[in-house]
């Protein structure tokens, strides 16, 4: 199979990686509860993660590197920490459901959408300072659009709320693993990443930088101030209750490790050469609509398009019956779709990592052209 769907979930791994969650499947106990071999030896590998996070993301104490189960999970904690009933939220309007339906469930919150075209981060700024007026509580932006890969810019964006003193959560569910996201640079409050797609650990796995705590969704134990009823006031054990997810986060250093040995650099020129040949190979059928910008450092590892005569459902199937995966409709994202005005159809999507190769988007190119 030749896997182009690396935004849901890398597929292949550093071989590190499952070795790590074997290992400590087999040798690991719960963290932070025992000061046996294989509780210790569990906390030692949380805490090694925590800091190659850290380092990887720039966040100055590694207890504020949260682990969590997935991108969302770690979204919903900063949503809710972060919005409170009936305030005013600018979004970049490329955001997933799993930042919209958190904020979704808090009363009478108002969102206010930034409107600029694909892949043009001039007009994005011109428009988001636009919307950054006196009222605004907090903004929230996805840093690469899952459906686009369409880069915002998140530097001078992160400059314009720290200026005017908005407080920002960042979704860098595309982008971790793939553009320097510097926590502490930013100055955001939280951003969370998922481990599973660009960090390329375990499904299970996520990872929120937080600024200060924040409000936990769970509570229960965390083996610290057992006798308080109430969750420990400090990080990271504050948002972070019950067994922790030892294996995950074990795979998930690996995968840190490997970046950090790879070069994030590489990859995202590997990913955007991959692309651009993608782009342009789709480009030259006829029957073929592709969402690609024009100039270089705007787009990610991802690609949409559309053959305006097929469901992106047809397509995505007739692909797989040649050995190629992809992933169709809407992305779990409708108000990137309405950005690229692809909101009725949806749209077939194409994704790389690290693995993928030209010859791989070269096969890809020829079941398109079959297909058409
Ligand atoms: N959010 C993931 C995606 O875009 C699952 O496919």
């Amino acid at each position: 199979m030749i896997y182009l769907d690396s935004a849901a979930t890398t597929l292949q791994k550093p071989p590190s990686v499952p070795q790590a969650v074997a290992q400590a499947l087999a040798t690991m106990t719960s963290p932070g509860r025992g000061n046996y071999g294989p509780a210790a030896r569990a906390s030692q590998t949380l805490l090694a993660c925590r800091e190659a996070a850290a380092e990887r993301f720039r966040v100055g104490q590694p207890e504020r590197v949260v682990l969590t189960f997935n991108a969302t999970h770690g979204l919903n904690i900063a949503v809710r920490s972060l919005i409170k009933p009936g305030q005013t939220v600018v979004l970049s309007g490329y955001e997933h459901n799993a930042v919209t339906r958190p904020l979704a469930m808090i009363p009478g919150v108002r969102v206010k959408l930034v409107k600029a075209p694909l892949f043009r981060p001039d007009l994005f700024l011109e428009e988001f300072e636009r919307q950054l007026t006196g009222e605004v509580d907090a903004a929230i932006f996805t840093h690469v659009s899952n459906v686009f890969g369409y880069a915002l810019p998140m530097e001078q964006a992160a400059a314009l709320c720290r200026r005017n003193g908005v407080p920002f959560l960042v979704d860098a569910s595309q982008s971790a693993g793939v553009l320097p996201v510097p926590m502490d640079g930013w100055g955001a409050e939280f951003i969370a990443m998922p481990g599973h797609k660009g960090l390329y650990g375990p499904q299970g796995t996520g990872l929120l930088l937080c600024r200060e705590s924040g409000t936990p969704l769970l509570a229960g134990g965390t083996g610290s101030l057992s006798r308080q009823a109430e969750m420990p006031p400090f990080l990271p054990d504050r948002l972070e209750a019950g067994t922790h997810n030892v294996p995950g986060a074990a795979g998930l250093l690996a995968g840190l490790r490997f970046l950090r040995k790879r070069g994030l650099e590489s990859i995202r020129r590997q990913e955007a050469a991959l692309i651009r040949q993608a782009a342009e190979g789709l480009s030259r059928l006829p029957e073929v609509q592709v969402y690609a910008a024009q100039g270089a450092g705007v787009q990610t590892g991802v690609l949409s398009f559309r053959m305006p005569q097929k469901d992106p459902g047809w397509v995505a199937e007739a692909l797989s019956r040649r050995g190629i995966a992809v992933r169709a409709g809407l992305h779990c994202a409708p108000l990137a779709h309405a950005a690229g005005g692809t909101e009725q159809t949806g749209t077939v999507r194409v994704s790389v990592s690290a693995f993928n190769t030209s010859r791989e988007i070269t096969a890809f190119l020829a079941a398109m052209q079959a297909l058409v």
